[in-house]
């Protein structure tokens, strides 16, 4: 197929457009480079630098296209709270002018990167593709309000829309010649947040609260390896329906806590990796674990990687991997 990427120059954008291109699809990348990198475009891709609303007509104007694959987005919960404008205007403001531009172009398919953080706090955890969608942050309520976009977009005009809710998302892409992982300039998640204390950056992981009511009362979330979730978009995309939009969950139907995380990586590196706890995060649910059932029925998924192997290729990507291949 010829696919379109959004943000195929951030972390998962990039090791899902390297994916893509590794199954013999056709790969043009549009991405603003506001918080992506042009050497995370895999060679082989074609990067079009342009926000989504000036450059995304343009581009799909050039015809032939069979999917977008939609990662380009604001993504930090924090921010998104201080700047809730920002977030509708780039999430759903931006998707709407993609869309548009869709419709105007006739692209049938589109495979969207939606988030655990639709559903809020949990009733229920593993949480299924039918909980309540109660977000408590703007970005999950923007991320929400893109995926009904999607199903209007289905019913109205035909579109095939797959949304794909990620829970928590580490690891790495190692390939010859090729590595890709997370290198956000404002780091936030707890993986790479906690391997930059084994690489000397920092002198203790800051565990956001333990009293929570879990096990050892640090928050508990769910982790997927980014070579495993670029993988179940591959096969979204080969099974969107036109006219009907399907939400699935991706995660591993395991929790690990903060701590038990921490524990993962000094196994890992052999580094002590101090840590002291302190205040509650605002907006953290305490379990975030997904029921990713529901994809793997209709489509086969199932992750492979586990948490040590995440770890594993996050730390190896943090210390030989950097930059990645030519470009
Ligand atoms: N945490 C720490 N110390 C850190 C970083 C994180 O204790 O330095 C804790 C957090 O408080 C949380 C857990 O580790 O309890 C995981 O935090 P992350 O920031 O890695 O991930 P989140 O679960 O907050 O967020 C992820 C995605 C979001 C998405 C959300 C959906 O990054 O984009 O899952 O639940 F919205």
């Amino acid at each position: 197929m010829k696919v379109l990427v959004t943000g195929g120059a951030g972390y998962i954008g990039g090791v899902v457009s390297a994916r893509l291109i590794a199954a013999g699809h056709e790969v043009i990348v549009l991405d603003d480079l506001s918080t992506g990198h042009a050497d995370a475009v895999p060679p082989g891709a074609t990067l079009v630098i342009g926000t989504l609303r000036d450059t995304s007509f343009r581009v799909l104007s050039e015809g032939g296209f069979d999917a977008v694959l939609h990662f380009a987005a604001k993504s930090l919960v924090g921010e998104s709270v201080e700047k809730p404008a920002l977030y509708w205007d780039k999430n759903l403001g931006e998707t709407l002018a993609l869309l548009d531009a869709m419709r105007r172009t006739d692209v049938p398919r589109i495979v969207f990167s939606s988030t655990a953080a639709t559903y809020g706090e949990p009733d229920v955890t593993p949480i299924t593709e039918t909980a309540p969608t109660r977000p408590t942050n703007p970005y999950g309520a923007s991320k929400l309000a893109i995926d009904t976009t999607l199903a209007e977009f289905a019913r109205l005009y035909g579109l095939g829309g797959v949304s794909l809710r990620y829970f928590n998302v580490a690891g790495a892409l190692l390939e010859d010649g090729l590595t890709l992982g997370e290198r956000h300039t404002v780091e936030t998640h707890l993986v790479p947040n906690v391997l930059k204390i084994a690489l000397g950056d920092g002198d203790a992981v800051r565990i956001f609260g333990e009293d929570y009511p879990t096990p050892d009362g640090t928050c508990v979330r769910d982790y997927v390896h980014v070579v495993d979730l670029a993988d179940a978009h591959l096969l979204a995309l080969d099974a969107v329906v036109p006219g009907t939009h399907t939400i699935f969950n991706l995660g591993s139907g395991t929790g690990y806590s903060v701590r038990a995380v921490v524990e993962v990586c000094r196994e890992v590196t052999g580094h002590p990796i101090p840590a002291r706890a302190e205040a509650r995060r605002p907006g953290d649910p305490a379990v975030l674990v997904a029921s990713s059932d529901e994809i793997h029925r209709a489509l086969g998924w199932k992750p492979e990687r586990d948490l040590t192997a995440m770890v594993a290729d996050a730390w190896t990507f943090l210390t030989t991997g950097l930059p990645t291949g030519p470009r």
